[in-house]
């Protein structure tokens, strides 16, 4: 990974945009001097609550709490990490970044990487051309064309040919420059039997889907075979140099965008699924090629969208694969659901066979996984006699551990006891009531009492669902950092302070250090505080490359600060409200623990609203 100068850094966020960076992606209007307002494109909004500080170089948006500077910007939409973003906002800007302090081997790595890519690119080029230029790629042709493929759709995803003959793509390459061992590196040649370092064609007589990362790079490629004597089906690129299966969804290169405005994305099984639903409209869309799913393309979902939606074959080698995306998923803050499809239907069937609203009403009907895995149960389960139903009731109680007293899980008791057929009340309790050794219902089933004591996932308090996909949709609350909750008094009076701090940094110096960071209601805005005392210059500067919660407060503070002035004596108002709070917060305590404290912090109280209340006359009069 190069190193690029820090010098680089600054020269791009001069030379870039901001605004005109972001109007590719929203309507942005003008607000005020500088400022621009427009709906957010990182969530669904009627009514702008995205800002934009075009002197500053910041954004926001009020609504999700979002915030940052062009590589964030740039990082969140394009899904790149900061190098991404730094190389992607060069190119655009016409800025020749220079790699800095990297050694020989290094360089002579990135190099080699380059060259490599650049020979993927040329071999998507020649698959490219070659099924739409060659003889031979007519039976290919006619077979896309018959899949209900229009030529737009397969341009858009590069679709190519492979030529049956040995070395085509070989000759090509060499033609091109490329060493056989380059070629080999590059995942597209496989080594002869025979040996002497001969190699040939990977690829032959196939179908031809390039794989892409994030940025639309293709690292490798999925090829079909076009008869049926040809094994296997599909054959990828080795995983190499470049190449990595494990960590590619395809397709996330086009689903971004549109992914990221939906806030969801539709996880699909094969190829065919992407191109049939981006065809048909639908293009916050991927697949994971196959059923065997890695913690990384979990990974590599979770960047596209807060929601995935799991379109994934109802046979069981789908069902097994939604049940590890959910080990994978409890672990990160996904929402998963379930598309429920017909049993022998993929998306592409669905589509093509039932049209586009027939294939929407599925994703609509999308269900919590929760409820997935409750459907499950009830249907592998044998309900036919008692035994049968402890058994499903025994195998849910984890999963039912897990969901808050809620909706859902009231709707969900409803579902078993109807499948089981027996009293909800009963149901109920054994279901969802904690086991505690004492007072667990006596008429519980043996295999209730049996089956361990779940345990109880620590449940985050509406924020992104905690760690499950069992929230019913929209039901969770956008992430935002605590400065963004609107949440108390206390807060508010905080983030005004702060914000005034932005304005009025001349004072901020001098009051900031004196502060006592207890004196904030929570440790964060303590934090935050002190990030904005050592960068009062650049609130946005120094903030650690994951460390979205302080981007994001400082962002929301610069975005609150757009309509402040500089004020010496607002700022002192400011921090005497803070003050204040702290005291009031410190004296109602003493009362609760009645210790001896209360008196003498009730004359601090009195003090510091006096204090307070000349410095807001004070305010007003210099204000008129
Ligand atoms: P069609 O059968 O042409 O409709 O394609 P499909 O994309 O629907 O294929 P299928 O449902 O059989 O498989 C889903 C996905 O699993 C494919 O798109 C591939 O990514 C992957 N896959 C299927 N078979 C193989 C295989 O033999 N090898 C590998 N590596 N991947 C496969
Ligand atoms: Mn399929």
């Amino acid at each position: 990974m190069p190193r690029y100068a820090d010098s680089d850094k600054e020269k791009l966020r001069e030379a870039v945009d901001i605004v005109d960076l972001i109007s590719k992606r929203t309507e942005l209007r003008r607000s005020g001097p500088g400022q621009y307002k427009g709906l957010c494109p990182f969530h669904e909004e009627r009514s702008p609550s995205f800002s934009v500080d075009a002197h500053k170089g910041v954004y926001h948006c009020f609504g999700c709490g979002v915030g940052g500077d062009a590589f964030k910007f740039v990082q969140e939409t394009e899904g790149l990490d900061f190098i991404g973003a730094m190389e992607s906002l060069a190119q655009r800007v016409g800025i020749e970044l220079t790699v800095e302090d990297e050694d020989p081997r290094a360089a002579e790595k990135r190099k080699a990487r380059e060259r490599l890519l650049e020979l993927l690119e040329r071999a998507t080029g020649f698959y490219e051309r070659y099924l739409w230029e060659s003889q031979e790629a007519a039976p290919a042709r006619a077979y896309l064309v018959d899949r209900g493929f229009t030529e737009e759709t397969l341009r858009t995803f590069r679709v190519g040919y492979a030529p049956s003959a040995w070395d085509k793509l070989l000759m090509a390459g060499r033609a091109g420059g490329y060493g056989n061992r380059e070629i080999f590196d590059a995942g597209l040649a496989v080594k002869s039997n025979r040996g002497q370092g001969r190699i040939y064609d990977r690829f032959r007589r196939r179908i031809m889907f390039p794989l892409a990362d994030a940025r639309g790079r293709v690292l490798g490629f999925g090829a079909r075979a076009l008869g049926a004597d040809q094994k296997p089906k599909y054959l990828n690129s080795n995983d190499g140099e470049i190449f990595h299966k494990g960590e590619i969804v395809y397709g996330a290169h086009l689903a971004r965008s549109a992914a990221a405005r939906a806030d969801e994305v539709i996880a699909t099984e094969g190829y065919m699924d992407v191109l049939a639903l981006h065809q048909a409209g639908i293009v916050n869309v991927v697949c994971i090629m196959g059923t065997s799913l890695t913690e990384r393309q979990v990974g590599e979902l979770a960047k596209l969208g807060k929601t995935v939606l799991l379109a994934l074959d109802a046979d069981s080698a789908g069902q097994e694969a939604m049940l590890k995306a959910a080990k994978v998923a409890a672990r990160s803050k996904l929402a998963l659901r379930v598309v429920p499809l017909p049993v022998g239907l993929d998306p592409a069937d669905v589509v093509q066979q039932r049209g586009v609203e027939a294939a929407a009403e599925f994703f609509q009907h999308s269900v919590p996984f929760v409820r997935f895995q409750v459907d499950r149960e009830l249907e592998r389960g044998d309900l036919t006699d008692a035994e049968g139903k402890d058994k499903v009731i025994a195998a849910l109680r984890p999963v039912f551990a897990t969901l808050p007293p809620s909706a859902l899980r009231e709707e969900l008791v409803d579902v078993v006891t109807a499948g089981v057929a027996l009293d909800r009340a009963k149901v109920s309790s054994w279901l969802s009531m904690p086991v505690e050794e004492e007072d667990a219902p006596a008429a519980a089933p043996a295999a209730v009492q049996q089956s361990a004591p779940p345990q109880r996932q620590p449940y985050g308090g509406g924020r992104n669902g905690g760690g499950g996909g069992w929230q019913p949709r929209r039901s969770f609350e956008p992430d935002v950092g605590p400065a963004r909750r609107k949440g108390s008094q206390v807060a508010q009076a905080e983030r005004a302070f702060l914000a005034q701090c932005v304005v009025t940094p001349s004072l901020a110096r001098d009051l900031l250090p004196k502060l006592d960071k207890a004196t904030f209601s929570s440790e964060f805005m303590g934090r935050l505080a002190t990030h904005l005392e050592g960068n009062l210059e650049e609130p946005t500067a120094n903030i650690d490359e994951g460390d979205d919660l302080l981007r994001n407060a400082v962002s929301g503070l610069i975005a609150d600060s757009a309509g402040l002035t500089n004020s010496p004596t607002v700022l002192r108002r400011e921090l005497a409200l803070v003050e204040l709070k702290r005291l009031e917060r410190d004296h109602r305590a003493a009362i609760a623990a009645s210790d001896g404290n209360a008196a003498g912090l009730r004359v601090k109280v009195d003090a510091a609203k006096q204090r307070w209340e000349e410095l807001v006359s004070q305010s007003l009069e210099e204000a008129a």
